[in-house]
């Protein structure tokens, strides 16, 4: 192996730009030329490739989005795109790359095998934490931060005023967003898509839920089956008109910002993990952090989201809302 590429692709994540630091300078460590690839497989299609060396990484750790740009490519969709990619890498006589991102780009890279030679390793990045075989993806710590910290000025308005938020986070499949930061919030409630929604239970728990409380805050995940925060609130709203309610939707600035020092150190130990694995033959894997171990699934296991959460947790988050 004597070059490889490295790309971050789908929605960006904080710690995407330590792990690419870690890639790069490993990989000179190991006398690897290292290639970057802006846009994701956009770039990959494109022929945007870009020579990196220490220096093009040097003060990125602290920084968030990602240097090299990302995209949910359509292209990469289709056999022609993939095909056109592969070209591409082989003009650039690219022996090994690194991706980072999630599942959408873990299940191109399998897609890509099939007519693909080039080894390729993943590291998780997206605040989802919705991949299977690490703790944390590069990214989730920040976005609980951000959460946490956005809903604890929320919890002041609401508590001045005694109202009722319904405060949507992101997470398009996954409420694993919603539930640790939930959790972090002392929520009233935690709406996942992972549990099936009982609106009726909620309006219930709301009507004769404990009457000291004078705020009362329900973290709702994007994805959930009932409807995101706007819709299950106004099914909450004309059935307890004496509750004060308001929305607030969280949105993309759950994606931005510097990462925390937890995503800094784990996507150091991704990225720099990443070549050794490469170097090591590993392929169509993903690297993770389990137990604080690095470990290696493969991408057909790292993208089977798992629906069942721990129910210990998810008793307490009950208990702990009364
Ligand atoms: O995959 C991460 C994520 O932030 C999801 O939680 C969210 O649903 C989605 O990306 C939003 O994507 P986009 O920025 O492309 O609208």
């Amino acid at each position: 192996m004597k070059k490889i590429a490295v790309f971050t692709s789908g929605g960006d994540s904080p710690g995407m730009n330590a792990c690419l630091r870690a890639v790069v300078r490993t990989a000179v460590y190991h006398k690897l030329e290292i290639a970057g690839i802006m846009h994701g497989y956009d770039g990959m299609i494109k022929n945007e490739f870009i020579t990196m060396n220490s220096k093009s990484v040097a003060n990125i750790i602290h920084r968030g989005g990602t240097i090299l740009k990302t995209a949910r490519s359509k292209d990469f969709l289709t056999i022609e795109g993939r095909q056109t990619a592969l070209t591409n890498l082989k003009n650039h006589h690219i022996d090994g790359l690194v991706a980072i991102g999630g599942d959408g780009t873990f299940k191109g890279a399998l897609e890509f095998s099939k007519i693909s030679d080039i080894p390729l390793v993943g590291c998780p990045g997206t605040i989802d934490n919705d991949l299977v075989g690490t703790d944390f993806t590069i990214g989730y710590d920040t976005a609980i931060n951000t959460v946490v910290e956005a809903v604890d000025k929320i919890r002041d308005t609401a508590e001045s005023h005694d109202r009722l938020f319904f405060v949507e986070v992101m997470g398009r499949d996954a409420g694993l967003i919603a539930l640790r930061a939930g959790i972090g919030v002392g929520a009233e409630s935690i709406i996942i898509p992972e549990t099936k929604t009982d609106v009726e239970d909620l309006i219930h728990r709301l009507a004769n839920g404990r009457k000291s409380k004078s705020s009362k805050i329900i973290i709702v995940a994007e994805g959930d089956e009932a409807g995101g925060a706007f819709t299950i609130a106004e099914k909450v709203k004309a059935r307890l008109p004496e509750y004060d309610t308001r929305v607030t939707i969280l949105g993309h600035i759950q994606r931005g910002g510097n990462p925390s020092a937890m995503d800094r150190v784990n996507s150091s130990r991704i990225g720099f993990s990443a070549v050794e694995a490469l170097l090591q033959g590993k392929t169509n894997v993903m690297i993770g952090i389990v137990d604080k171990n690095i470990v290696y699934t493969p991408f057909q296991n790292a993208v089977k989201h798992i629906q069942e959460l721990n129910p210990d947790l998810m008793r307490m988050v009950n208990i702990l809302s009364l």
